[in-house]
């Protein structure tokens, strides 16, 4: 069946991270209010978003939505989201506070038909699964010398970061696992932190990215120059992997898909 029979003409798919919006809460991180890329950035975003995605799109949000502790400190942070065009799907990220993962459902039951909260779950565009975690990765502290080479780092915290990188990885499965089971066969996969730890060339997440045959995995979390190439970018063992990092992208969200 042709795309146009499918009913897929003009429908794209996008992505972007790490928005860090803060109406109602006192802004926590120092470099967002100094360097430039950060200046109106909900403005700039709004009016990316406004240029590029239609009603018919989807786009998905992989974390760090807002600064907000709580659901009432996010209320303008998610109604900015919501009037966002097109269908939005948001993820997990580190500083979600707002988000318990067990408490999805409730989200969910909150903001549907306008938002979906993907955890533990799949969405589908077009003939792909939409699988997705937070994911997590070491990042430290590490100890270097005198010409910035690493020369060690905490063990105490890379065990601990073992622990919530398996917890994720189940999570990921899960998410998987519940597509597979629905008859999907392509998927696009999505985690807020990158694949790989700046120690590792491939990961668990890579793993399951390739077990299952994900096109392409798309990540956030990074900001700053020093940080953009933490991970794996462009092709890679058969997949293609994205940073969307709100600040990497400049506030344009990428096309994934169409
Ligand atoms: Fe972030
Ligand atoms: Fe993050």
């Amino acid at each position: 069946m042709s795309r146009i029979e499918e009913g897929y003409l003009n429908m794209a798919l996008y992505a972007i991270g790490d928005l860090h919006l803060h109406y109602q809460s006192i802004l926590k991180a120092p470099g967002q209010l100094h360097e430039r890329v950060w200046k109106n950035h909900e403005e700039k975003f709004r009016k990316n978003c406004e240029k590029l995605i239609s009603a018919d799109d989807t786009l998905v949000l992989v974390g760090d939505h807002s600064w907000g502790k709580n659901l009432t400190e996010c209320e303008l942070d998610l109604q900015y989201i919501r009037d966002l065009p097109g269908r939005k799907i948001l993820t997990r990220g580190n500083h979600d506070m707002f988000w318990d993962a067990k408490k999805t459902a409730h989200l969910n039951e909150l903001f549907q038909p306008d938002l979906t909260f993907l955890q533990d779950s799949y969405e589908t565009y077009q003939d792909y699964a939409l699988v997705g975690t937070k994911g997590f990765t070491f990042e430290g502290p590490f100890y270097i010398d005198r010409r910035g080479r690493i020369t060690g780092w905490n063990e105490e915290d890379e065990a601990h970061a073992k622990k919530l990188v398996e917890r994720e990885l189940q999570r990921l499965r899960k998410s998987f696992e519940l597509a597979k089971a629905d008859g999907c066969r392509k998927f696009i996969m999505f985690l807020h932190y990158p694949p790989t730890s700046i120690l590792e060339e491939r990961s668990g997440f890579t793993d399951l990215a390739e077990e299952y045959g994900a096109e392409q995995v798309i990540y956030a979390h990074c900001h700053g120059e020093r940080r953009f190439n933490d991970s794996i970018h462009g092709a890679y063992r058969g997949r293609t992997y994205h940073l969307v990092s709100g600040d990497y992208r400049r506030w344009k969200p990428l096309k994934i898909l169409e």
